[in-house]
């Protein structure tokens, strides 16, 4: 069977073995590390599969080599065919072997690194920022969402020492987890991070982050690190930086609240991300929804957390408003405010919980024949 996605074509012999709905991550990926890299770029693609990812940086994304690992043998073969049609000038390497086994006996280090494992990142980040230097982009996807959004929090705990939340705020407490982790291990190799673009799309998630060699930037990094917190009854949510967990009472209501942790909670954009997310929201060859998803990720506010509009208008004991209406309000008032990319029906804002509630009776006044809110 051949897959054919951008200038690549693969062949493959199961279907385990290839995701069609991964486009947009090598899509974003390949135009991201164009903008970030130098020409001639080094790349491992560690879990490779059919090599359609590699191969992607190769025909399109200006690498000068790329190093294809993979473990299992079916799909190593088809990845040392597919790899055939990558052009002469371009270096290309392809191992039957472990990304652990390739760590911990190689003595290279490579530009750009993008891991795609079946399930869990965690795994492979030791081994991996073996293989890195200061500035290598370090692109990683986790599909155990369910374990980073706390369908599974004990298993979250074990696997990337961070206690994570199972509420509408789950989405992006996931992927802050995700990156809090790269960020804490990377910083035992002397690493910090910035993030240049990290979202959650379908069932996976997916982290583009640099890395920066020194201590400066470990201890940058480190000032990013804390804590989120929700309250079920009126809906705040709210972080706090630090290595260590505050109790916290809701500052609004008072209530008990839960949180999540240690996450990152610096930005999840750089400037580079904005120019990519521009060309692809913009790019007719994009399927419809595919481009509706970089437009809002492109004009969701770039703060920690996001305010659910349904659970706001239940926990006032008000009907339904329409979310442009609330967002409309927030920017009367002088705020920033966008829908999210992280989950339907709600809203990024760096306004806090008092101006939210008032937006939202704002919406509920103008809407006509509804009852006043309380
Ligand atoms: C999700 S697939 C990769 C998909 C591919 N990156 C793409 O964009 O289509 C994960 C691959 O990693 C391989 N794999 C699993 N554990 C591995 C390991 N420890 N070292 C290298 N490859 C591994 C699996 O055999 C599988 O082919």
């Amino acid at each position: 069977m051949i897959y054919r996605e951008g200038r690549a074509a693969i062949r493959y012999h199961s279907k385990a073995f290839i995701n069609p709905h991964a486009k947009l991550t090598r899509d974003i990926g390949t135009a991201l590390a164009r903008l970030l890299l130098p020409k001639q770029y080094s790349v491992l693609d560690p879990t490779a599969a059919t090599g359609v990812r590699g191969m992607r940086y190769a025909l399109e994304g200006d690498a000068g080599s790329v190093t294809f690992l993979e473990i299992n043998a079916s799909a190593y073969k088809d990845l040392e065919r597919n790899v055939k049609s990558i052009p002469h000038g371009v270096g290309v390497r392809v191992l039957n072997t472990s990304v652990q086994e390739f760590a911990n006996t190689a003595h290279e280090k490579f530009d750009l690194i993008d891991l795609d494992p079946f399930g869990g990142a965690a795994p492979y980040i030791h081994d991996l920022l073996k293989l890195a230097r200061d500035r290598t982009a370090f692109f990683v996807t986790a599909t155990d969402t369910a374990v980073l959004c706390g369908a599974h929090a004990k298993a979250c705990a074990r696997m990337y020492d961070a206690w994570p939340m199972h509420n509408v705020l789950s989405h992006e407490t996931g992927l802050r987890i995700l990156i809090g982790y790269v960020a804490r291990t990377a910083a035992q190799y002397d690493f910090g991070i910035s993030v240049e673009l990290a979202f959650t799309y379908l069932h996976y998630m997916r982290a583009m982050i640099v890395l920066r060699h020194g201590a400066k930037s470990v201890d940058a990094t480190e000032r990013e690190l804390g804590y989120a917190y929700y309250c079920r009854k009126c809906c705040n949510a709210f972080y706090a930086m630090g290595r260590v967990p505050e109790r916290q009472r809701c500052g609004f209501c008072g209530s008990e609240v839960e949180g999540a942790g240690p996450l990152w909670l610096g930005a999840l954009k750089g400037t580079a991300a904005s120019r990519v997310l521009a060309d692809y929201s913009g790019d007719d060859d994009v399927p419809a929804y595919e481009r509706k998803f970089a437009a809002v990720l492109a004009e969701e506010p770039d703060v920690p957390l996001y305010y659910s509009i349904p659970h706001l208008t239940k926990s006032m004991g008000i009907p339904s408003v329409p979310i442009d209406a609330v967002i409309d309000a927030l920017r009367k008032s002088g705020s920033l405010a966008a829908r999210t990319s992280l989950e339907a029906s709600c809203i990024k804002t760096d306004a806090e919980i008092g101006t939210v509630r008032d937006a939202v009776k704002n919406a509920a006044a103008r809407r006509p024949n509804q009852k006043p809110p309380v």
